[in-house]
């Protein structure tokens, strides 16, 4: 957390509390966060739900994922991520950008090579290109490295944070549905071999984003461009839907998943967070379908029994 410091607010009455900004604004009280980190995080909320909740990932979540478009959004993932960690490269010892250098613990592009390698052959280097929505991404990437690098620490924050937030999950789900080696081929983007642990390296990344010296204008330019990095993935998830509707349907049933996730039988609904998160958005229906599914199974109607017992005890508990 910075210190805690008083800014101008939109109508000019501001005073500090703690990490944040109280704000009078139109009458009303608000808080505003004045760590990059927290302004990044609920500045991309939104968009953060939107980019959830299009086809291409959920579809993705739930095992859906053709390799055709799984291989065409390496592709993207390889233009983006060579613009970016090369516009890095050139502003390295920028001061906007210096401490959230770490090309051996972040950067994707050899990664991505080698997936792609993987998928596409010796010569895959011939057999890609940009798609346009690809190419907006990358010129956008290419412009600020020229022109305002400090907005580079958007993009890496965009791509870098949420990689390490979901990657495992994802790599999992990958691995199943397109039945490919569990020793990792084809999957290395989703692999940070230099970082022990992803929840740790997430709180160096926030503290060194607080430590920047930039002004308040300065953040709010970075927000903004989150924001744009987010709809350039959108646009480009919006693309693969578009390719996906002319493919034929090749998903694959896949087989149970052992690893990251324990037992479970190989569905990301079973993900403990993945399970909390569409009961919290969902609602009831998907908590019967969830109950239903256990039913259907021995071990699950002991579980759903003992879950009944305790909440009966507890509502017993507490009506004493
Ligand atoms: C269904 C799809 C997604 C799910 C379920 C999901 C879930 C999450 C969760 C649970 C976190 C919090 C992790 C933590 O605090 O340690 C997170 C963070 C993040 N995600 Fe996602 N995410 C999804 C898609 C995306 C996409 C498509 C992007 C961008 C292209 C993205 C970018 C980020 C970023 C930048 C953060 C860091 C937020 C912060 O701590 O400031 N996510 N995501």
């Amino acid at each position: 957390m910075s210190a805690m410091r008083t800014e101008d607010a939109a109508d000019g009455k501001s005073t500090a509390n703690g990490g944040g900004v109280v704000c009078q604004e139109g009458g009303v009280t608000v808080l505003r966060p004045t760590d990059l980190s927290e302004m990044l995080a609920a500045g991309t909320k939104e968009v953060h739900e939107k980019a959830e909740n299009t086809e291409f990932v959920k579809d993705f979540l739930r095992g859906r994922i053709r390799k055709e478009l799984f291989k065409l959004g390496h592709v993207a993932l390889y233009f983006t991520y060579s613009a970016m960690e090369e516009e890095m490269e050139r502003n390295k010892e920028h001061p906007d950008l210096a401490a959230l250098y770490f090309p051996h613990e972040l950067h994707r592009r050899d990664a991505l090579a080698r997936d792609l390698q993987y998928f596409y052959g010796e010569d895959w280097q011939d057999q890609i290109s940009h798609s346009p929505a690809t190419q907006r991404y990358v010129e956008r990437i290419q412009q600020i490295g020229r022109d305002q690098p400090a907005l580079l620490v958007a993009h890496a924050y965009t791509r870098y944070m949420g990689d390490l937030s979901g990657g495992q999950v994802l790599r999992k789900v990958a691995q199943r549905a397109m039945k490919l080696p569990p020793t990792g081929e084809g999957l290395n983007f989703y692999q940070f071999d230099g970082i022990h642990s992803a929840k740790a390296f997430k709180q160096l990344y926030r503290s060194r984003m607080n430590e920047l010296e930039l002004d308040s204008h300065t953040k709010q330019k970075i927000v903004e461009e989150a924001v744009l990095a987010f709809q350039f993935n959108m646009e480009i998830f919006g693309e693969l839907e578009e390719v996906g509707k002319s493919l034929q349907d090749d998903v694959l049933d896949a087989a149970p998943v052992h690893g990251a996730h324990g037992e479970m039988q190989g569905d990301i609904s079973q993900c403990p967070y993945y399970a909390a998160k569409m009961a919290a958005s969902g609602g009831s229906s998907y908590i019967c379908q969830m109950a239903m599914s256990m039913l259907k199974n021995p071990s699950g109607q002991v579980i759903l029994a003992a879950w009944i017992a305790a909440l009966a005890g507890l509502a017993a508990w507490y009506l004493m």
